[in-house]
């Protein structure tokens, strides 16, 4: 086996059972499956890869940019709109990404997607990770705002958030039941033993064919 990581989808690297993104300094990231719930979700075999080179993300709860750096990393001529609602990660966000004019950071509640959709515009990938009892709520108004057609769409669910008594199981049947109608589900993928009681869910919203890394 090579030593040096190969290019296996735009932007991401894998050598051996590791990944990585490329850096604004030309550095290889690693993409850890610990600190990523995107990277636990290829660890454990999902297969969409929707970020490419000019391809425009709304990421919903950013937190302090984990994971949107490494999209940003993949999108080189693409935007990542980055929401969190906290002031104190967004902080840390702005700073990490400063290095990155691709990212737009905004300090917004993402139940109310009014407030940044003067900003936003249409998007290629709506991927949502907010970890707030209103998550299916959220993802249906953001993709009905902001999705173009054909878009992907990426929801991490963590179940306890919504309800910290029911199986976590059931909570995610029910947030899977409730996608938006335009939601075609493509994989719903359980993000255990790296994020316990979460899920992946991807879904194409609308018409349009379906692709990986040119979205
Ligand atoms: C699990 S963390 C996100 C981790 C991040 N996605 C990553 O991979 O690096 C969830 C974040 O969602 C934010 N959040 C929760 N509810 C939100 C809302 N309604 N609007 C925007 N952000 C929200 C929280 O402040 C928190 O920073």
């Amino acid at each position: 086996m090579s030593d040096t990581p190969q290019l296996v989808a735009p932007g991401l690297y894998a050598q051996g059972t590791r990944r990585f993104t490329l850096g604004p300094d030309g550095e290889l990231r690693p993409f850890s499956p610990n600190r990523s719930k995107l990277a636990a979700y290829l660890k454990l075999g999902g297969t969409a890869w929707p970020f490419g080179e000019g391809c425009r993300v709304l990421y919903l709860g950013a937190a302090s940019g984990t994971t949107v750096s490494h999209i940003a990393d993949c999108c080189p001529r693409g935007r990542v709109f980055a929401v969190e609602k906290a002031l104190r990660p967004l902080r840390e966000l702005v700073t990490l990404c400063g290095e990155r004019d691709n990212v737009v950071p905004l300090q917004a509640d993402a139940s109310m997607p009014e407030r940044y959709g003067a900003i936003v515009g249409l998007v290629d990938v709506l991927y949502q990770d907010v970890a707030a009892p209103n998550q299916g709520a959220i993802f249906a108004a953001n993709a009905a705002r902001f999705c173009r057609p054909g878009a992907l769409g990426m929801l991490m669910v963590k179940a306890r958030s919504i309800d910290a008594a029911a199986p976590p199981g059931a909570i995610i049947d029910e947030v899977e039941v409730g996608l938006p109608p335009q939601a075609q589900l493509l994989e719903r993928i359980g993000l255990g033993p790296f994020e316990r009681d979460h899920a992946a869910l991807v879904v194409r919203l609308g018409t349009a064919a379906a692709s990986t890394g040119t979205p």
